[in-house]
């Protein structure tokens, strides 16, 4: 039988399998490549600022992503509760991307402009005092600590390199914005922009 020549030889097995997944790949995953839906950055889309990118460092480093995914499926359970799913031209200056996979807290992808700067920090300082019920950590040294202003420009110019258009002005202007900012204010920042580009009606 010619499937038993394929099993018992090892060497033309691996070939077939290589041949396979390359070939799933190809008709797969290369189209995405070129399809502009998923390339192109939505109508209105804009790189984060350089109080908002310094946020998205302090949300990294603390973890947040690890509670908290920001995809919003498409489907009425999570359209209903989250608003608006979300859109691969949402992410396209996003790197790396955040979305995540485990959710022990709600979906953060269109938390901006749902509570008020007020409300986030008091959240983060202690989210027991507003969401009696919560497990969520507190996070009170964000409202010690400054945000490290030396490093941001050199961020963004590597962000520049890998195709996020900041302008050689917006880099300049960079660590003059961050200096002296708490690192709970680049926080709030970059939560309060969280998926606003899409709105409820589209
Ligand atoms: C150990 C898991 C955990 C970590 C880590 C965590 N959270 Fe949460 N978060 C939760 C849970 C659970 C809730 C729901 C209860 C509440 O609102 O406090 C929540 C709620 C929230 C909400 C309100 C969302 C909504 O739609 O009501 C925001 C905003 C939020 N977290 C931001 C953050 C940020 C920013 C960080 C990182 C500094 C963070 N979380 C870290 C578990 C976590």
């Amino acid at each position: 039988m010619k499937h038993e020549i394929v099993e018992k030889n090892l060497g033309l097995m691996i070939v077939l399998i290589v041949l396979v997944i390359s070939g799933g790949f190809l008709a797969e995953i290369v189209p995405l490549f070129f399809q502009k839906s998923v390339n192109e950055p939505v109508e209105g889309l804009e790189p984060l600022s350089a109080v908002e990118l310094e946020g998205r460092d302090i949300y990294i480093r603390e973890g947040c992503h690890v509670c908290h995914t920001q995809q919003i499926r498409p489907f009425r359970a999570e359209t209903e509760r989250y608003g608006h799913y979300s859109v691969a031209g949402e992410f396209v200056y996003d790197r790396p991307f955040l979305w995540g996979s485990k959710r022990t807290g709600p979906d953060l992808a269109r938390v901006g402009g749902r509570y008020s700067d007020a409300w986030q920090r008091q959240h983060l300082y202690n989210p027991r005092s507003v969401v009696p019920e919560s497990n969520m950590p507190a996070f009170p040294w964000l409202f010690e600590d400054k945000v490290d202003h030396t490093k941001t420009a050199a961020k963004m110019e590597t962000l520049q390199t890998l195709g996020v258009p900041y302008t050689d002005e917006q880099i300049a202007e960079a660590s003059a914005q961050v200096e002296g900012k708490f690192e709970i204010e680049a926080l709030v920042a970059y939560l309060q922009q969280l998926g606003t580009v899409i709105s409820e009606t589209r």
